[in-house]
C-alpha cells in the first residue's frame, strides 16, 4: 500500500512507520514538526531499513495536503493533532483549530483527491469519567476537557462523512494510555520541556533529571489510592495499525478502545520501573490533578474479534523500553537537535 502519515513523526505515528516500512509499505509523512523532529524522521528509515518521503506541512493547509494527496493513495493514517489534555483546558481554541479543523480539512482533501480508506487516532479520553470499568465502545461519551471534545468531533466528523459517502472507509481507534518505546532505544516519548504523562516522567525522575515524581491524588477508590490506567506499549499500537489498514474496505465506519485490558495503579508504575532501572524513583503525593479519574481500562474484545489484535507486551516491557530511550537520548531529540544547531552556528565563520 501507498499511505501518507499525517503526524508520522510524533511519538505513535514513528513507531507505525517503522512498521509500515518494514512491511514493505510505501510510506509518506505529512508533519508540521510542531511536537516532533526530524531526527525522529531519520531515525525511522534507518529502523525501517527503507526511505519514507517526508512532506513538512501543517494538516489545515488544504493546498499542501491536496498537492501530496494527487499522487495517489491507498489510505492515509491520521495522528496529527495537539493531546495535551491539560494544556487544552488554557488553550481551548488552539487544540479545536489545529485538531478539528485539520481534519476537517484532511476529510476535505481527501474527498477532492479520491482517497477513501482512514485510520484515525481517537482516545479514551472521550468516555471521561466512566460509569464502570472495563469500558467497552458503547459507553457514554462525556468528555471532560476541550482535548476530549476536539477528539469526540473529529470521530462524528468522520462518521458523518462515511454515512454521507458508503465508498468512504475509516477505522477510529481510541487508544488509552501509549507507553514505551521502540526496542533499539532509538525512538520514544520525546515530550518539549517536562513530560506530563506518568511514564516518560518517571523515567526521567529515575534519570536524575527531576528530584522526584508528584503522584497527583493517593485517596482515590482503587486499591493503594493512586490513579489506574490502562497502559498500552507503543509497539502494539503500531501492529493495530498496520492490522486496521488491512481491514479498511468498501465503506462503513469502525470505532474501537486499543488498551491492554488491564489496570495497573501510579504506585505499580514506580514500582514496575525501579525494578527495571535497578534505582529508586524517590514520588512525593500531592493533591489529585483537576480533570482526573480514578480508574479507567478498557474491554479491548471488539479490536480482537474485528482486527484479530491483542497487546503482547505488558508494564515490565513498557519500562525497560522507555528506560532504554531515557538512557540513549537523555535530553530527547529535540534538545539534540538544538544543540547541533547551535554548534554550527558557533563554527560558522
Ligand atoms: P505527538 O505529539 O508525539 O505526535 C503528533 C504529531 O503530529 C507530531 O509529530 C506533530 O508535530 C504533528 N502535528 C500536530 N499538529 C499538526 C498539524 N496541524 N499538522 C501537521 N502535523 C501536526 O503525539 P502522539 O502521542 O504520537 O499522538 C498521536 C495521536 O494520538 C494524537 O492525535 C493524539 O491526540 C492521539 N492520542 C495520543 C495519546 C497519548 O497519550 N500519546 C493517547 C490517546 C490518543
Ligand atoms: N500522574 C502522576 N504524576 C505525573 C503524571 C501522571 O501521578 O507526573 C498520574 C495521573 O494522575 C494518572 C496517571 O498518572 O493517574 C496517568 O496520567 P497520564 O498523564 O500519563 O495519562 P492520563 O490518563 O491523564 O491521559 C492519557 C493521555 C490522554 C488520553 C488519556 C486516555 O495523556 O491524551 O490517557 O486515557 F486521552
Amino acid at each position: 500500500m501507498k499511505v501518507l502519515v499525517c503526524g508520522g513523526a510524533g511519538y505513535i505515528g514513528s513507531h507505525t512507520c517503522v512498521a509500515l516500512l518494514q512491511h514493505g509499505h510505501e510510506v509518506v509523512i505529512f508533519d508540521s514538526l510542531v511536537n516532533s523532529s526530524p531526527f525522529a524522521v531519520e531515525n525511522i528509515n534507518i529502523l525501517g531499513k527503507s526511505s519514507a518521503r517526508f512532506v513538512l506541512g501543517d494538516v489545515r493547509d488544504r493546498d499542501a495536503l491536496e498537492a501530496v494527496l494527487a499522487e495517489g493513495f491507498d489510505a492515509v493514517i491520521h495522528f496529527a493533532g495537539l493531546k495535551v489534555a491539560c494544556e487544552s483546558l488554557e488553550k481551548p481554541l488552539v487544540y479545536f483549530d489545529n485538531n478539528i479543523v485539520g481534519t476537517l480539512t484532511l476529510l476535505q482533501a481527501m474527498q477532492a483527491t479520491g482517497v477513501r480508506n482512514l485510520v484515525f487516532s481517537s482516545s479514551a479520553s472521550v468516555y471521561g469519567q466512566p460509569d464502570r470499568v472495563p469500558i467497552s465502545e458503547n459507553a457514554p461519551l462525556r468528555v471532560i476537557n476541550p482535548y476530549g471534545r476536539s477528539k469526540l468531533v473529529m470521530e462524528q466528523l468522520i462518521g458523518e462523512f462515511c454515512l454521507a459517502d458508503p465508498r468512504f472507509s475509516a477505522i477510529l481507534l481510541r487508544y488509552f494510555n501509549p507507553a514505551g518505546a521502540h526496542p533499539s532505544g532509538q525512538l520514544g516519548e520525546d515530550p518539549s520541556g517536562s513530560p506530563s504523562n506518568l511514564v516518560p516522567y518517571v523515567a526521567q525522575v529515575a534519570a536524575g533529571l527531576h528530584a522526584h515524581l508528584s503522584i497527583f491524588g493517593n485517596d482515590y477508590p482503587t486499591h493503594d489510592g493512586t490513579g489506574v490506567r490502562d497502559y498500552i506499549h507503543v509497539m502494539d499500537l503500531a501492529d493495530a495499525h498496520m492490522k486496521a489498514l488491512d481491514r479498511l474496505d468498501g465503506g462503513g465506519c469502525i470505532v474501537m478502545n486499543l488498551g491492554a485490558g488491564r489496570g495497573y495503579s501510579v504506585l505499580d508504575v514506580v514500582a514496575a520501573f525501579e525494578r527495571v532501572c535497578g534505582r529508586p524513583v524517590p514520588y512525593v503525593f500531592e493533591d489529585r490533578r483537576p480533570g482526573d479519574v480514578a480508574e479507567v481500562w478498557a474491554d479491548p474484545s471488539l479490536a480482537e474479534r474485528t482486527l484479530g489484535w491483542r497487546a503482547r507486551y505488558g508494564l515490565r516491557r513498557m519500562c525497560e523500553d522507555a528506560w532504554r530511550w531515557q538512557i540513549k537520548h537523555p535530553h530527547g531529540f529535540r534538545r539534540e537537535e538544538a544543540r547541533r544547531l547551535s554548534l554550527r552556528r558557533l563554527s560558522a565563520p
